[in-house]
């Protein structure tokens, strides 16, 4: 903390100009809360400025795609929370996902991927990374020894997204981690292991400490909490903090200061949201396992889960989402069903997104999953009757109550 600067002012300063600079112009680094630099350039000292920066000083400010202080003291935080040297926050996860691939890859370059990915992750995998040649390999999940066998030359990262979205399935990241270094020493180069975070979030899962190199997270959803900004991070070394910032200078996917301010204000609650969270999907998913309407449930802290031990293993809570499959009934085919439940909650919101304080559900197949072929929900695991829940911090018994007279209605 900056010792408060004595007032050295000859004359003194005009209401106006109180008012603009405020206690800014005193002790910037004072104030408890974060003061949001609704800036998009900054004063310089003098014209030397200009060239100090671009001789690389960090103290000099020039231009908020570049840095804010607002987005920067964010930042901070996240990499404090997530034990990284840095982290570089994003307009969106998407933003975040496609800026920390393309920092490492070029034409003719490979990724090797899990494939059951948050829908957008898929779709830019599979539609857009083969227009900027840099090609996809998809390893099965239960099959990670076959890694080594599957890296090229050009293989530059390996992806993976675990719990997995819609179907909660688990990917062993340790055995993913294991299985690239054997390959790297294959190959001869290194290959990174890069991790989307978000539907675990830092409280349940903790990439670094199992090995991996880079972490993405759309702070859209736990770490903002409340469903009002929309926003993405990715965490890892300095190194590749580095080489992302040069990318994303020039992509412009940075996050404005008001949305960085919200997101800092909603990481001095996380920890107490998730933990809450964790504790009423389990007793959710635990009450809708013995359902009469629900054919089954998806949910890594059950012990029906096909993955419970490795949940255990890497996951020190197993999180918010809980997904369900509602049981076919004679009148309606199950997406009709799955939509006559989402539309007769009452407290649980039909609405995409996910991770904030309300209840949310979506239907796959009508979102994240949708204009897939049949062929491609099967691999995905994903069927026509679930619906994704992203369970909130209500109380329990309300939520319980509000599923089981929504499940009646089928
Ligand atoms: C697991 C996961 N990763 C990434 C994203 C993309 O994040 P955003 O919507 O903030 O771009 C989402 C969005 O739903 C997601 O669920």
């Amino acid at each position: 903390m900056a010792k408060k600067k004595t007032i050295t002012q000859t004359r003194p300063l005009s209401l106006s100009t109180r008012s603009i600079h405020g206690k800014k112009l005193f002790a910037y680094q004072g104030p408890v809360a974060l003061p949001i630099y609704q800036t998009s350039t900054y004063r310089f000292a003098s014209s030397d400025d200009a060239v100090r920066f671009a001789k690389g000083d960090p103290s000099v400010y020039v231009y908020t795609r570049y840095h804010n202080p607002t987005v920067r003291d964010v930042e901070e935080t996240i990499a404090l929370m997530e034990g990284a040297d840095e982290a570089v926050l994003f307009s969106s996860g998407m933003a975040a996902i496609t800026t920390a691939i393309l920092s490492v890859t070029h034409a003719g370059d490979e990724i090797i991927s899990t494939p059951a990915l948050y829908g957008g992750t898929y779709r830019w995998f599979r539609d857009e990374l083969p227009k900027l040649q840099v090609g996809v390999t998809w390893i099965d999940p239960r099959r990670l020894s076959d890694l080594p066998a599957l890296v090229s030359p050009r293989t530059r990262i390996v992806y993976l997204e675990t719990p997995t979205n819609p179907t909660l399935g688990l990917v062993d990241i340790e055995e993913v981690v294991r299985q690239t270094r054997i390959a790297e020493k294959k190959a001869g180069h290194r290959i990174l292991v890069m991790i989307d975070n978000t539907f675990a979030s830092i409280l349940n899962q903790k990439p670094f400490e199992l090995g991996v190199d880079v972490v993405t997270e759309s702070a859209t959803k736990y770490l903002g909490g409340h469903s009002d900004i929309v926003a993405g991070v990715i965490v890892g070394s300095s190194s590749f903090v580095k080489t992302v910032r040069g990318l994303a200078k020039h992509h412009g996917g940075c996050l404005d200061p008001f949305a960085a301010y919200l997101l800092g204000r909603s990481l001095k609650t996380f920890e107490l949201r998730v933990q809450r969270q964790n504790v009423n999907a389990f007793a959710l998913a635990a009450a809708l396992e013995k359902h009469p309407r629900v054919k089954r449930v998806l949910y890594p802290g059950l012990t029906s889960h096909p993955q419970h031990a490795l949940a255990l293993k890497q996951m020190s809570g197993y999180g918010g989402m809980v997904t369900i499959e509602v049981k076919p009934s004679k009148r309606l085919s199950p997406v009709e069903a799955a939509a006559k439940v989402a539309d007769n909650l009452r407290v649980a919101v039909n609405a995409m997104s996910l991770g904030g304080v309300e209840t949310l559900v979506s239907i796959p197949v009508y979102s994240s999953h949708i204009f897939m072929d049949d062929a491609e929900l099967a691999r995905h695991g994903v069927a026509p009757g679930m619906i994704r829940i992203s369970v909130g911090v209500e109380a329990v018994d309300d939520l319980i109550a509000d599923f089981d007279q929504a499940l009646r209605t089928i």
